[in-house]
C-alpha cells in the first residue's frame, strides 16, 4: 500500500517561531528547529492562533511559575504535517484544534462521563517539555525552548501528543474555529456543562473578555432570561450587548460588596454565576452571589498560585454550590468536534468574538490588545 508521506516526515524543520525570552518582555521571533514527532506525538502546521489571557498570566509569570525561554499559545488551529509512532487516529493533512488539556482515552478519567481530567494529559502549566521522554522539540543553536500546556502554538511548526488534538470538520474556516480551541469552547461549557442554568432563570457572569461572553453564549443557549455582566472595565458593557447580556454591573460604580448589589437586584441572588476573571476578589464574589438553596457559582479563571479562597462555611450549608471547570468540562478530542459542528450549523456565532486581525511577525500587538482591555480575540496569521 502506498502511504502518502509530507517530504517533511522524519526530518527537524527550521521555522519562525515566537519566543519569550524573558516575563513580560516582548515575543523575539526566532529561527527555532521543531524535531520530527516522536511516540504518540504528531507535528502540526499551525495556520491561525490567538491570545488568551492564560498566556498573557505565564508570560506575565507574576503569582505564576515562570519558565523560560518558552514558546507560548494554546489557542489555534492547524493542519497535521506528520505523526509519530502509534498514532493510527491522525493523518497528515487532518484539520485539528490543539487542547492545552487532553484525552489518552483509558485513564479513569477519560472513562468517566464526569471529568475531563486526564489523568496523563490534564493541563500541566509548570512542565516546558515532552510527557513521552521529558525533551522539548524546540531548539535553538541546540539549547531547547521551553513548551507552554503541550501546545506551544507561537509557532510555524509545533509538536503535540496525539491525545491532545482534536480532528475537526475539514470545511469549517481555520481563522474562525480557532478560537474554540480554548476560551469559547471553555465559555460555553462552563455555563452548558458545568452551571447548566434552567430556563428562565438569572445567571451572573464576571469578566466579560472572550471566555466570559463565551459563557454568556451559553446562558442564552440554555435559555436564561437575566444575563448580568460584571466587569471593571466599561469598555466591556459596549461589546456585551453584542452576547445577549442583559444588565450590567461595574462594581467601582458602587460603595459595598458587589455580591449586595445583584443579590438586591434578583431577590436573594442569582441562580448561577460564572467567574472568568483570575481576580481572585471576584472569584469569592461570584460565590457569595448566588442563591441559598440552588445556587451554583462556577470558577474558570485561572488564579494566581498562591490565591486562597475564602468564604463561611454556612454558606455551603445553606444549600450554595461551588464548582470550577477547565475547558468547561468538555473532553477535547470525544467532544470538541461537535462544539465545531454547533458552529457549522450557526447554533453560535465566531466573527462577534473576532475584534482584531494582527500578522504573525507582529504578534505583541495582540499582548498589547489584551493589556489594554481593547476588544476580545485578535486572530494571528501565522503566513503573514
Ligand atoms: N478554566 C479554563 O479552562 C480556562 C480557559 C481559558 C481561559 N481561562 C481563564 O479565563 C479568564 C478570562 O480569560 P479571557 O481570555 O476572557 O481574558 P480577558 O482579559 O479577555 O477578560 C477578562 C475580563 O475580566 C475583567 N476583570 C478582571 N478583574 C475583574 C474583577 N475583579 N471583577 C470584574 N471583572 C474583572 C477584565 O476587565 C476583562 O474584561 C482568565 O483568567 C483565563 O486565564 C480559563
Ligand atoms: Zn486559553
Ligand atoms: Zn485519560
Amino acid at each position: 500500500m502506498l502511504v502518502s508521506m509530507s517530504s517533511t516526515a522524519g526530518l527537524v524543520i527550521p521555522c519562525k517561531a515566537a519566543v519569550a525570552w524573558e516575563a513580560g518582555k516582548p515575543l523575539v521571533m526566532e529561527q527555532v528547529e521543531v524535531a520530527p514527532p516522536q511516540v504518540m506525538e504528531v507535528r502540526i502546521k499551525i495556520k491561525y492562533t490567538s491570545l488568551c489571557h492564560t498566556d498573557l498570566y505565564f508570560w506575565e509569570a507574576k503569582g505564576q511559575t515562570p519558565l523560560f525561554p518558552r514558546i507560548f499559545g494554546h489557542e489555534a488551529a492547524g493542519i497535521v504535517e506528520s505523526v509519530g509512532e502509534g498514532v493510527t487516529d491522525l493523518k497528515e493533512g487532518d484539520h485539528v484544534l490543539p487542547v492545552f488539556t487532553g484525552e489518552c482515552g483509558d485513564c479513569s478519567h477519560c472513562k468517566s462521563e464526569e471529568s475531563n481530567m486526564c489523568d496523563l494529559l490534564r493541563i500541566n502549566t509548570d512542565r516546558g517539555v515532552m510527557i513521552n521522554d521529558g525533551k522539548s522539540r524546540f531548539s535553538i543553536n541546540g539549547n531547547p525552548i521551553n513548551h507552554f500546556v503541550g501546545t506551544s502554538t507561537f509557532s510555524e511548526y509545533t509538536v503535540v501528543h496525539s491525545g491532545c488534538l482534536a480532528k475537526i470538520n475539514p470545511l469549517a474556516p481555520l481563522d474562525k474555529v480557532c478560537i474554540l480551541s480554548c476560551g469559547i469552547s471553555t465559555g460555553l461549557g462552563a455555563t452548558l456543562n458545568v452551571a447548566k442554568p434552567k430556563k428562565g432563570s438569572s445567571v451572573a457572569i464576571f469578566g466579560l473578555g472572550a471566555v466570559g461572553l463565551a459563557a454568556a453564549e451559553g446562558a442564552r443557549i440554555a435559555g436564561a432570561s437575566r444575563i448580568i455582566g460584571v466587569d471593571l472595565n466599561p469598555k466591556r458593557f459596549v461589546e456585551a450587548k453584542k452576547f445577549g447580556v442583559t444588565e450590567f454591573v461595574n462594581p467601582k460604580d458602587h460603595n459595598r460588596p458587589v455580591h449586595e448589589v445583584l443579590q438586591e437586584m434578583t431577590n436573594g441572588g442569582v441562580d448561577r454565576s460564572l467567574e472568568c476573571t483570575g481576580n481572585i476578589n471576584a472569584m469569592m464574589s461570584a460565590f457569595e452571589c448566588v442563591h441559598d438553596g440552588w445556587g451554583v457559582a462556577v470558577l474558570v479563571g485561572v488564579p494566581n498560585k498562591d490565591a486562597v479562597f475564602m468564604t463561611k462555611p454556612i454558606n455551603v450549608l445553606n444549600e450554595r454550590t461551588l464548582k470550577g471547570t477547565f475547558f468547561g468540562n468538555y473532553k477535547p478530542r470525544t467532544d470538541l468536534p461537535s462544539v465545531v459542528n454547533m458552529y457549522m450549523n450557526k447554533e453560535f456565532e465566531l466573527d462577534k468574538f473576532i475584534t482584531h486581525h494582527v500578522p504573525f511577525s507582529e504578534i505583541n500587538k495582540a499582548f498589547e490588545y489584551m493589556i489594554r482591555g481593547e476588544g476580545l480575540r485578535c486572530i494571528i496569521n501565522m503566513e503573514e
